[in-house]
């Protein structure tokens, strides 16, 4: 597949969107969002607050959840409407306030390329703004109705029950893959499959429409979060933009971590003593994260991606077949193969 000329690719969206038409169409919408984005992360009473909550904003990010937005809009009957670029902005401020706190939990030092907050300020600015940015995109979700005030609430509640599960383990009669799969499932799937859902409601969807875009929003928010997770092994700080082995390190039993720690093979018993060590230790982590790098669980772990993102796309056979649907097919794809 190789884009046409003219047609958006990658290094300016998330996805390549071949249809030029309808690449012309969200570039334009994405640049609304991107002026709305700033302006609705300012603070009315103090210009560090406001320092702070365009940090990360500024540093970049793919703008995944928003892209998402306008796309499962562009299946409605009116995409353009202004509430389509106030929920794609409610998606992305809830996201990046998210990861203010994230990076809180994970002690990360580099986001998006940049500092964190926590280490560019510390904890406490990190925490408070990310509180900041969730009451930014409450306020917003208001001018959308009490209906989506509602989905946003429930939303926030399974995100923030995600990243909590991750702290604990699983009990000693849960499934430690099923628990994953929970975390996964809350602490991104939810978001992404909200994303879909605003971006189909406000954009004019049927409720078909709309109930297949929000699962496959699911499914391809917890497949992005895989994939994310394979990419915490595998990728380097200048493809991410994040500092590798940050799960690891952590003590995040990940997909890659479950399948490895479920091999017999005897050669894997140094790599299975790692994985139930305390890995804060530098040498540790790095004879650790060279195992797990070239062990077959890795690609184990990419055919599972693979096959959780084809049954997001079989989900949207209730849409026209078109340059929509194609990019939404694509979307899927993406998020499975993705290198940062
Ligand atoms: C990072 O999300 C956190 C996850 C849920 C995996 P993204 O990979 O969408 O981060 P940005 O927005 O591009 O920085
Ligand atoms: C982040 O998960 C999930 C949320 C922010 C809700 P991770 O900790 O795996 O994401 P990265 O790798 O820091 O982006
Ligand atoms: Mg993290
Ligand atoms: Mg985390």
């Amino acid at each position: 597949m190789s884009p046409s000329p003219g047609a958006a690719t990658t290094a300016e969206f998330a996805l390549p969107i071949l249809d030029e038409g309808l690449a012309d169409r969200l570039r334009a919408r994405m640049a609304e969002v991107e002026t709305a984005l700033f302006e609705h992360a300012q603070s009315r009473a103090a210009g560090y607050v406001t320092e702070a909550a365009q940090h990360l904003l500024a540093a970049g990010g793919k703008r995944f959840r928003p892209l998402l937005v306008l796309l499962a809009a562009e299946a409605g009957k009116h995409p353009e409407s202004e509430d389509v670029i106030t929920a794609a902005c409610v998606v992305e401020i809830t996201h990046v306030g998210s990861l203010y706190h994230d990076d809180v939990m994970d002690e990360a030092d580099l986001r998006r390329g940049a500092d964190s907050a926590n280490t560019r300020w510390d904890n406490h600015v990190a925490i408070l703004t990310g509180d900041f940015l969730f009451a930014k995109s409450s306020e917003l979700t208001a001018l959308l109705g009490a209906d989506a005030v509602r989905i946003q609430a429930e939303t926030f509640t399974r995100l923030v029950e995600g990243q909590i599960m991750e702290t604990v383990q699983p009990g000693p009669d849960e499934d430690a893959l099923q628990h994953y799969l929970d975390v996964v499932a809350g602490k991104t799937g939810s978001l992404i499959a909200t994303s879909a859902r605003y971006g189909a409601r406000f954009g004019g969807a049927t409720v078909e429409v709309e109930e297949a875009l929000t699962a496959y929003g699911e499914i391809v928010g917890s497949a992005f979060q895989l994939s994310d997770d394979i990419l915490d092994i595998a990728s380097e700080s200048a493809e991410s933009g994040k500092t590798p082995g940050t799960d690891l390190r952590e003590g995040v039993a990940t997909l890659p971590v479950l399948l490895a720690l479920a091999s017999t093979d005897p050669a894997d018993a140094r790599l299975h003593e790692l994985l139930r060590a305390d890995l804060t230790d530098d040498a540790l982590h790095a004879e650790a994260l060279a195992l797990l790098r070239a062990h077959p669980a890795m690609d184990e772990a990419r055919a599972y991606v693979v096959a959780r993102s084809q049954e997001a796309k079989a989900l949207l056979d209730v849409l026209p077949e078109g340059p929509v649907r194609t990019a939404l097919e694509d979307f899927a794809d993406v998020v499975a193969v993705r290198t940062a």
